[in-house]
């Protein structure tokens, strides 16, 4: 945009995208304070408070004068507790020098692409997939390359699609397991075939690990960094914000290489100089204190999950597949004929249901919507109420 002084914004703002939920759900908050009812199913925030003895852990910091900048890669009692955790939950054998704490999982990401990517380099992404890998790789000039992930595959991408994608150019790797938007797993299987492609191409794995806990039917979470070659090239992302619903706490970690401790280092410092420091002291409480909220939560999304997928297979033209992991449905809605895009405007504007478009998150789902389900079982069942007597004056009209 130029304004009239001449003044105008710097030329790579152009290359740069969004993630739609932000700006969906103050669309969604407009309406509501016009009177409007709203079920909000577009955003991916556990709906549960963080944990009492973690806020308590905080307010105590507080008062203990935990107010003054910390070291630059978090507190040494927090990179201590991530990596005996990423231990524990990972088989991730980490030094906690290899641990940055930053401002939420994004700013791994950001790291990641500031640090690794060249302009003309190309960034392998998940599609569907979490938009800010896309949207980052642009912004610094690189191109995003989509790998298809489709429901038929049980939302798990097709490693031989993935190695006909990888050319001289090919960078680093996103992946994400537990995913976003399709609560799609990968299996040991996929990731193994993955790391043999990434050793073959020598690329960065980035692997999203951020639902690592948020699994269902007891599947195993498998990181990729615990498979051969894969320690030395894989940036495990991870944070707090879904696992203890502190997604305002704002605060994730990354788990580098040895090689890339300068490189988090000298972005950590030119960006955040440290994440906050009586947020870390609470977290400390996050990981080793008791995990019975985390436990009650899964067993909540659950039963969750279970009823937005039988009240979704329940509407005529829409199938959903059981998400294994995380706390998103991606259902197929192409039999109501609408797109995923049209859909989601009038369940906003005429049925008070916000949830996303498959669109959100790359061009593969086109015939999807995403469809939070961190809401109460009373509000999911509204909601799918709404959605199904919508669809069906679709059918009537
Ligand atoms: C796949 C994925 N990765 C990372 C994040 C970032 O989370 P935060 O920055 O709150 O840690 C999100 C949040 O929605 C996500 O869905």
């Amino acid at each position: 945009m130029t304004t009239s002084t001449g003044l105008r914004p710097a030329a790579r703002m152009s290359a740069i995208g969004t993630e739609s939920a932000f700006e969906v759900s103050a669309r969604a908050r407009a309406l509501e304070a016009e009177g409007r009812s709203i079920i909000h199913l577009q955003i991916g925030e556990p709906d549960f408070d963080t944990p009492a003895h973690v806020r308590e852990a905080a307010k105590r910091a507080l008062d203990d004068g935990a107010t003054h900048y910390a070291p630059f890669p978090g507190i040494p009692a927090l990179r201590e507790a991530i990596a005996a955790d990423v231990q524990l939950r990972k088989g991730v054998a980490a030094d906690p020098k290899q641990v940055f704490v930053t401002v939420g999982g994004k700013g791994v990401m950001l790291y990641a692409i500031l640090g690794l990517v060249d302009p003309g380099d190309e960034v392998l992404v998940p599609d569907p997939g979490y938009p800010i890998y896309e949207s980052l790789t642009t912004f610094v000039g690189a191109t995003a390359v989509p790998i298809p992930i489709r429901m038929e595959n049980d939302f798990r991408l097709d490693v031989d699609e993935l190695a006909s994608l990888i050319t001289p150019r090919s960078r680093v790797l996103f992946i994400n397991s537990p995913a976003n938007p399709t609560g799609g797993v990968l299996t040991r299987d996929d990731l193994t075939r993955i790391a043999e492609l990434a050793v073959e191409h020598d690329l960065w794995v980035v692997s999203d690990e951020i639902y690592g806990r948020i699994l269902y039917d007891g599947e195993e979470h498998v990181s990729i960094a615990t498979l051969p070659g894969m320690a030395e090239r894989t940036i495990i992302l991870d944070g707090f914000s879904k696992t203890f619903a502190m997604t305002g706490w704002r605060l994730g970690y990354a788990v580098v290489p040895e090689s890339l401790i300068p490189t988090y280092a000298q972005l950590v410092i030119n960006t955040i100089s440290c994440a906050p420091t009586f947020a870390q002291v609470g977290a400390v409480a996050a990981l080793t204190g008791p995990q019975d909220d985390v436990e009650a939560m899964l067993v909540e999304f659950k039963a969750r999950r279970d009823l937005v997928v039988a009240g979704l297979n329940d509407i005529p033209g829409i199938r959903c597949a059981t998400p294994v992991g995380a706390f998103y449905a991606f259902p197929s809605i192409g039999g109501t004929g609408l797109s995923g895009a049209e859909l989601a405007e009038r369940l906003l504007h005429e049925a008070g249901v916000c949830v996303l478009a498959g669109t959100a998150f790359g061009g593969v789902g086109t015939d999807h919507i995403r469809i939070s389900y961190a809401n109460s079982r009373d509000n999911l069942s509204e909601a799918l109420g709404r959605i199904g007597r919508f669809v069906e004056g679709l059918g009537r009209g």
